[in-house]
């Protein structure tokens, strides 16, 4: 039986897939360089399905690896979640991301190409939309970056365009997520970001366990229900088993597809803050700060076309977002450290 390959596969979305992918029969093979991640993921990954996971340290920009790889094991499509994601960092070393996200997707495209290997499922994100006109923001919408991150995920949807038009035997999925949230239900997976977290949900997790002292919610004055920003915040098991219907479905198709993961639900910091406090019974102290440069009002999806094509749709709540982000952190207040 083949593999499918996921590079990335240690991280944070990586891991809940491969626990999807393995409850659904897949074999899975990861090929990640741990630099935001551990080993200890996958092993847990391992316990949880009772099945094994191969894991193979290495790097996307190393072609002879990757050729390596890809005639040792028998592949037979790719997940390819390696890149680096932080937005801030982005900015301060450009030539950095744009090596790792563009020149590794280059890389692992071409090794694919060498071994005949045509399936892929690219994380992609919402933040190709820039600030999008119309909400829910559907697949149409015009594409468009404002960082260095935001950029190296619009040029390889670009790049994977081109690639189909030019070689219409791949068949690639660019899977848009909105914002990932939440933990796999055992409290044994889940988000173990590096020093301050960037993102809600894992810095409301800390500062409900005692690691920070109180969020910032920054900006007060958006045109919201609450002033505060709107995102469209999806668990991380839905997100991953949204991959293995990709597989299905390129299992079936060429060409390519854009396809947003959302719920098409919009929830503010203050909505989250009061749902974590709610279902968790414990108190978030906040603040209100300034806006985050760079950040937009509102933001959801128009979810309908994973549902059509992918037969895919959200299903898990707020709550248990929330709960099972709680989960996750309380059981493991250093992440993968505990
Ligand atoms: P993550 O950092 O937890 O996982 C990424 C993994 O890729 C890590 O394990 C890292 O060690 C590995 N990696 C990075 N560069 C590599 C390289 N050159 N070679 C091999 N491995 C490498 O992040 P995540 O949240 O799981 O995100 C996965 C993908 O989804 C990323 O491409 C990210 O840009 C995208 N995405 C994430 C979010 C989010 O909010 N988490 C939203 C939209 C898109
Ligand atoms: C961020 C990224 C975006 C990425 C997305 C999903 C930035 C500028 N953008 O967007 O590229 O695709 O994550 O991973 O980083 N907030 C606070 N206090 C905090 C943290 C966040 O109030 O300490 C607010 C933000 O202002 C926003 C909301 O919470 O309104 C969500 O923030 P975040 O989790 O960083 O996600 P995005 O801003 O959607």
């Amino acid at each position: 039986m083949s593999y499918i390959l996921l590079t990335g596969g240690a991280g944070y979305i990586g891991s809940h897939t491969a626990l999807e992918l393995l409850n659904a029969g897949f074999k899975v093979l990861s090929f990640d360089n741990f630099s935001n991640s551990s080993d200890a993921a996958l092993k847990r990954v391992e316990q949880l399905s009772g099945e094994p996971v191969v894991s193979i340290k290495g790097d996307i920009r190393d072609e002879a690896a990757l050729r390596q790889l890809f005639s040792d094991y028998n592949i037979s499509a790719v997940v390819h979640f390696a890149g680096l994601k932080a937005v801030g960092e982005s900015t301060q070393i450009p030539l950095h991301y744009y090596d790792n996200n563009v020149a590794g997707t280059v890389t692992l495209c071409r090794i694919m190409r060498e071994s005949g290997v045509k399936k892929l499922v690219f994380s992609s994100s919402a933040t190709v939309y820039g600030d999008a006109k119309q909400v829910p923001i559907p697949e149409t919408s015009p594409r468009s970056a404002t960082n260095p991150y935001g950029q190296s995920k619009l040029m390889i949807e670009h790049i994977l365009e081109d690639l189909v038009q030019a070689e219409p035997d791949w068949g690639i999925t660019l899977l848009r997520y909105f914002n990932p949230v939440g933990a796999h239900d055992s409290g044994r997976i889940g988000e173990d970001p590096n020093g301050i977290p960037n993102n809600l949900m894992p810095f409301i997790s800390q500062v409900a366990v005692g690691k920070r002292e109180k969020l910032s919610v920054f900006g007060a004055d958006y045109p919201t229900h609450d002033g505060t920003g709107v995102r469209d915040y999806i668990h991380v098991v839905d997100l991953a088993r949204g991959h293995v219907k990709a597989l299905q479905y390129l299992q079936q198709h060429n060409g390519i597809e854009a396809i947003n993961l959302g719920t098409g639900t919009g929830y503010s910091v203050l909505d989250m803050v009061n749902a974590f406090s709610r279902v968790n019974n414990i108190a978030v102290p906040y603040q209100i700060a300034p806006r985050r440069p760079g950040d937009i009002a509102t933001c959801y999806a128009e979810p309908g076309k994973a549902e059509k094509l992918l037969g895919w749709q959200a299903e898990k709540t707020l709550d248990d977002m929330v709960r099972d982000s709680w989960r996750w952190q309380s059981a493991n207040p250093n992440g993968y450290k505990s």
